[in-house]
């Protein structure tokens, strides 16, 4: 049903200021979980899912983030002579064909719905999209925009990942008003961005993976700013629905890591860290060594 969807917005231009120092210098999306940034994570997932272009919304300093995609011939030529060609297929798995990716440039931090408008020109009126938040890691045995682009596939219109959070912080998040729910899937009857405490329609939370019509833009274009002053991807997926247009959440199989804080950052860190072959061993040790002095402090 409708067209594949090929491209994935990537709004990259947030300043990080949860991880200063470290993001005077380097955008937050360069920071590494294991050995890899955090963007290849996202990269990863959208090729998985079919996306062949990539769109990334950046800003001033955002320099290592473009530079991280590009071939690196002296390394690989480097490598090569030394026979290392695990570590080569490693550094392949960074480069984008000619033409796949592009950067458009945000120039003022007016929301994420903002961010995703910027990228407008670069998506046809028919053709849907995904937008996916580097921020939020997901462990995911069949990657997680793969499932939606599956669950798309039979359905249709738009998409937000979903995933039920404790009452208390729903508030940090985008919430549904679920109409139907349908287990993996619910049909949503409207949208809240960061609502009040008390006031959430339920605790299913938005979590940043997206396919989306492309009427959402026409939205957007159309859009004041909403929760905390900023212009917000969740309202124009919440006029589609006031629009007649359906609008599903889909909950995801997989763990959610919230890298944009840094106790998320550090969970992630442990889980990518034990899923390592390499490392298992040593890191559990380490791991259980730690707990056993944490306890006996106590
Ligand atoms: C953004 C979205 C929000 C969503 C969240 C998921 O918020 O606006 O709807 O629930 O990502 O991580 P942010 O975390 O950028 O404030």
């Amino acid at each position: 049903m409708g067209r594949k969807v090929t491209k994935a917005v990537f709004p990259v231009a947030g300043l990080g200021t949860r991880f200063l120092p470290a993001t005077k210098s380097i955008p937050k999306e360069i920071m590494t979980l294991v050995d890899r940034p955090l963007i290849q994570y996202a990269i990863d997932e959208a090729r998985a899912a079919g996306i062949k272009e990539f769109i990334f919304v950046t800003s001033r300093g955002k320099g290592a983030l473009e530079d991280y995609f590009d071939h690196a011939p002296e390394l690989e030529t480097s490598l090569r002579k030394r026979g290392k060609d695990e570590l080569l297929d490693t550094l392949k798995n960074t480069n984008m064909e000619s033409g796949a990716i592009a950067y458009i440039r945000q120039h003022k931090a007016l929301g994420l719905g903002h961010a995703v408008w910027c990228a407008r020109r670069l998506i046809s009126p028919n053709e849907p999209f995904a937008v996916i938040l580097p921020d939020d890691v997901i462990a995911a045995e069949t990657p997680c925009l793969q499932q939606m682009v599956e669950a798309y596939d039979k359905l249709g219109g738009s998409m937000v990942a979903a995933m039920e959070v404790p009452p208390a912080q729903a508030s940090a998040y985008g919430v549904l008003d679920v109409r139907d729910d349908m287990g993996s899937i619910v049909s949503v009857n409207g949208m809240v961005e960061k609502p009040k405490p008390d006031a959430a329609p339920s605790n299913l939370a938005v979590i940043g993976r997206y396919i989306l019509a492309p009427k959402v833009l026409n939205n957007l274009n159309r859009l004041k700013s909403g929760a905390g002053g900023e212009i917000q991807l969740t309202d124009a997926i919440a006029a589609e629905i006031a629009e007649g247009r359906d609008v599903f959440g889909y909950r995801f199989r997989g763990q959610r890591f919230d890298c944009g804080s840094k106790a998320g950052f550090l969970q992630a860190t442990v889980a990518f860290g034990l899923a390592r072959e390499e490392l298992q061993d040593e890191f559990l040790d380490y791991l259980k060594q730690m707990v056993t002095l944490q306890k006996a402090a106590q």
